[in-house]
């Protein structure tokens, strides 16, 4: 069974190829999920553009919207053919656009549906295929119905759900939906221990690595997105302490990796923004953070970057010096996890 314990969620405009990148530097094992993609468009778009990744962004899922079993079982053959671990079935947009599509959160309103359209994939492919939802619609929701609609999935043959833990309100905007709508991680802790055999990761304004631990000790998962988004290294001990594993990049070693990521990619013609604008947060919260931040967004190039690296260097010292790791906040015993706990 692939390690879904932390992973950071799919992000329209946000998590594409560049960013995911950044985030792996970061932690080597974090699970990474693409924006979310459109059937049709894998079908019949650029696969090179939408679907193109380095392997060292695995392990890496595709998330797939669609409503059609037969076109979303197509497509999660091609996911499984470009290498990707895990096709992601989107349950959870609301946006207008998704409903006038008839894809997205609207689906769980037909969950016969869903069904064919879980069994047509897994039929496709070999790869995981699982499930990201929200916990209903429009606020009417009961833990009950929740439960009945895991239970339907289960029975087409889904064993992992990313539960986005607040309802979808579809008149709202899509961002007053991702903010209004009142979180109930309880939930999907309930679901874990009424279905211990299945896979449950939960998601919703989790915001630091300390709070996914605690939720660590109840789901199997916790996916984490706007926090890692606004400041990359939220995941900083993400590896030590989730995985056990001894690396920890430093903020500076992962903007010179990112560097160096940039140079190659300017050969192949990807135009510089596409990666700087993801390196905004890099250095949020620290000292110089902001001039950073204001060098890379009004330069746009290389160069721009290699004047705001030099400025970081002599904050930190060649060295690294300063850059080395504050207090390391609670530590696991204190929170009663143990590695195998985790
Ligand atoms: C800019 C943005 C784009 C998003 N795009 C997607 C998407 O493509 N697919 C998806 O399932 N959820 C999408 N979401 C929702 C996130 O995956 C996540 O469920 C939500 O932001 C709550 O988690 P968070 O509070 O940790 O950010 C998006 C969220 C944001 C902020």
């Amino acid at each position: 069974m692939p390690d879904f314990r932390l992973a950071v969620a799919p992000m329209v405009d946000r998590t594409d190829r560049h960013f995911r990148f950044l985030v792996r530097q970061v932690s080597l094992r974090v699970r990474l999920y693409t924006e979310m993609t459109v059937d049709q468009a894998v079908l019949r778009g650029n696969r090179e553009r939408l679907l193109a990744f380095r392997p060292e962004e695995r392990p890496l899922a595709l998330q797939l919207a669609g409503k059609d079993p037969e076109t979303l079982a197509q497509a999660a053959q091609v996911a499984e053919a470009w290498g990707y671990d895990e096709v992601n079935l989107n349950l959870g947009c609301p946006s207008q656009k998704a409903q006038e599509g008839g894809y997205g959160a609207c689906l769980l309103l037909d969950l016969p549906r869903v069904k064919e359209i879980l069994r047509a994939m897994q039929e496709a492919v070999r790869v995981p295929v699982t499930v990201k939802m929200r916990l209903g619609l429009e606020g009417k929701e009961t833990y009950p119905d929740l439960a009945r609609a895991v239970e339907a999935m289960a029975e087409a043959g889904v064993s992992v759900f990313i539960v986005h833990a607040r309802s979808a309100l579809l008149a709202l905007s899509t961002r007053a939906n991702r903010e209004v709508p009142p979180l109930r991680h309880e939930w999907v802790h309930r679901l874990k221990r009424d279905f211990p055999h299945l896979t449950f990761v939960t998601n919703g304004g989790i915001r630091s690595l300390e709070e996914a631990l605690l939720h660590l000790r109840r789901v199997d998962g916790v996916m984490m997105g706007r926090a890692v988004y606004e400041d990359p290294f939220v995941l900083e001990e993400a590896d030590q302490r989730v995985y056990g594993l001894p690396h920890r990049a430093s903020r500076l070693e992962v903007a010179r990796r990112m560097r160096a990521y940039l140079e190659e990619e300017l050969l192949r013609g990807t135009p510089p923004w596409a990666v700087l604008r993801h390196m905004l947060h890099l250095f949020r919260g620290r000292p110089r953070g902001r001039l950073w931040r204001r060098l890379l967004s009004e330069g746009r190039t290389l160069g721009a970057l290699d004047r705001a690296l030099r400025l970081m260097e002599e904050e930190v010292g060649q060295e690294g010096e300063g850059e080395k790791p504050g207090p390391r906040g609670e530590p696991e015993a204190a929170l009663g996890l143990t590695r195998e706990g985790v």
